[in-house]
């Protein structure tokens, strides 16, 4: 398939076959992901593949409502990831300042994500389906500790791929004028979500599982109904960022 039609049919797959996927495929997937573009070529981050099964059923536990984690024959672990630099610093007493302030975190959480996302491209190129799982966050003190984490480490998701034994509807994404504005932000545009409401609940009702009587909006009022891990900012010091 062309790859931009590739990209317009992406669904997250929480259902893998139980075949496993070959060494030279899992290299393939990596080459494509270090081949992002990568902010000034710092490269800040870590990929941690999850090959040892007690480890990533204790990843699945964290998760809480991802234990597909558990089944997937492929699990990486991305990494926002100062310490290698840190290292190189420290080898030449350098002061550690411009690694640990708020622009140097949000660039590596930058890179490592471009590296995912290209990763995730590569493997679907290659009929293989993916999931992010965020819900390894929900511990980070715990990941930190299974993954024995350095100082300026943050793991940022897991990454499940496999073969898709099923697959979701494609979910219908914001209309492009609520999302893209030209010149200045469209403040009227960007938050008229009348007809995205509408699109997705006919989405959620005649989709071919777990359907359900509800609109985007519902949704999001319901996610940010609660402030979700207050505990990232503790961690994010005890990793030794002064933000
Ligand atoms: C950073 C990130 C974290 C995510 N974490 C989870 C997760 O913990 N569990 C899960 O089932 N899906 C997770 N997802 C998948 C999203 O729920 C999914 O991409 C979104 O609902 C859109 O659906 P689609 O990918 O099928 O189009 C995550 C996605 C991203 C980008």
């Amino acid at each position: 398939m062309h790859t931009i039609e590739q990209m317009k049919h992406h669904v997250s797959v929480r259902n893998y076959q139980k075949k496993a996927i070959p060494v030279e495929i899992k290299q393939e997937l990596l080459l494509a992901a270090q081949s992002g573009s990568t902010s000034n070529f710092v490269q800040a981050y870590s990929i941690i593949e999850i090959g040892d099964q007690a480890k990533k059923r204790q990843l699945a536990e964290i998760t809480k409502f991802s234990g597909h984690l558990n089944q997937a024959p492929l699990v990486y672990v991305f990494v926002a990831d100062l310490y290698r630099h840190a290292a190189q610093l420290e080898k030449h007493h350098r002061d550690l300042a411009p690694l640990t302030n708020t622009e140097s975190f949000v660039v590596s959480i930058v890179d490592a994500t471009i590296a995912a996302q290209n990763m995730c491209v590569a493997a679907e190129s290659l009929g293989l389906g993916i999931c992010y799982i965020g819900g390894i966050r929900n511990d980070l003190f715990k990941v930190k500790e299974l993954l024995n984490l350095p100082k300026l480490t943050v793991p940022l998701f897991a990454l499940s791929i496999g073969y898709p034994n099923e697959k979701n509807d494609p979910k219908p994404r914001l209309p492009l004028n609520n999302l893209v504005s030209m010149d200045s932000y469209k403040i009227d545009e960007i938050t008229n979500l009348a007809n995205y409401d509408e699109q997705t609940s006919q989405y959620y009702q005649n989709r071919n599982s777990h359907q359900a009587n509800i609109t985007w909006t519902e949704k999001d009022l319901d996610f940010f109904s609660e402030v979700r891990r207050p505990e990232f900012a503790r961690f994010l010091k005890e990793q030794g960022f002064d933000l």
